[in-house]
């Protein structure tokens, strides 16, 4: 408690016990990621990826998932599909049921079916999408909820499909800025709402329209508003297990927001793949129970 003056005391709450539930991801190995295209607005085929560097970043992350106890299951890599790598596009999946993934671009369009039949063959029921969606990376599970982003890649229509494919409640928010692509790159889910703790996110206002700005405050009103500094470094595009969470090394004023509500953050140098415009969360696919 700090009494400012006689009249005005400010309650500083202690934030909530933050409690890790062990989670199961899915990544694929970057043994053929590289920028040879450009489809959106960070990627450019004349800033090459370092393949060496790009290995050692992804063996990180991957060690650092193993060493918090989580599961990580790997799919093959299909070589003619550099944007493999980024394994969050490939589907949703919730409640043991998924909704495949329809890219945006023809640059993509194969992995879909590559990774909807690695879920068909661990045992998961992949509902074949009618409508455009980059898996994951627009639709974020939160609570009974799935928040999901539209504007660039994701489909308004999907929306709706995802919705009945995993039998939960979509939320609809618009980004605007070109440079947050995809709702994982705007928003990054730090509590998810399962556990003991209330569901809680971080966000970057300027990268949603005015009235899903105005949805997010009405639905968060405690939420971690990131900076857009934090958010060029797509800090947002973290991993949280519900105490950990795993995000790029360079959005440290995020880092200290996440220390001060008592998650520990875990950063990590993926700046090979920001040259493809993705990091953390790109790289990795939650399996949602
Ligand atoms: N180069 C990829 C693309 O533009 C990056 C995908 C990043 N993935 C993500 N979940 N935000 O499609």
């Amino acid at each position: 408690m700090t009494v400012l003056d006689t009249r005005t005391v400010v309650h500083h709450a202690a934030p909530p016990p933050r409690m890790s539930r062990t989670r199961h991801y899915l990544m694929c190995a970057p043994l053929h990621f590289e920028v040879t295209y450009a489809i959106n607005p960070w990627m450019d085929t004349a800033n090459p990826v370092d393949a060496e560097r790009a290995r050692l970043q992804w063996e990180v992350l991957r060690n650092t998932y193993l060493s918090l106890g989580h599961r990580v299951d790997l799919i093959e890599p299909a070589p003619s599909q550099p944007d493999m790598v980024f394994a969050a596009n490939g589907g949703l999946v919730v409640g043991g049921r998924a909704y495949g993934a329809k890219f945006r671009f023809p640059e993509r369009a194969a992995e879909g079916a590559a990774y909807s039949s690695w879920l068909e063959r661990s045992g998961i029921a992949v509902v074949t999408p009618a409508h455009t969606n980059e898996g994951e990376g627009d639709f974020l599970a939160l609570g009974s909820m799935i928040l999901a982003g539209t504007g660039f890649r994701t489909s308004l229509a999907a929306h709706i499909e995802a919705a009945e494919a995993v039998d939960r409640p979509v939320v609809s928010l618009e980004l605007v800025d070109p440079r947050f692509y995809h709702l994982d790159v705007a928003i990054a889910v730090l509590d998810d709402g399962n556990g003991s703790a209330p569901a809680e996110i971080a966000y970057y206002p300027g990268a949603f329209s005015r009235h899903s700005q105005r949805t997010l405050r009405d639905l968060f009103p405690d939420a971690i508003i990131c900076s857009e500094a934090d958010a060029l470094v797509l800090g947002l595009n973290a991993v949280s297990d519900g105490h950990h969470v795993v995000l790029p090394s360079a959005a440290v004023g995020l880092a200290e927001a996440l220390t001060l509500r008592g998650y520990t953050p875990v950063p990590v140098d993926l700046s090979e793949y920001m040259k493809s415009g993705g990091s953390v969360k790109c790289c990795t696919m939650e399996l949602h129970r």
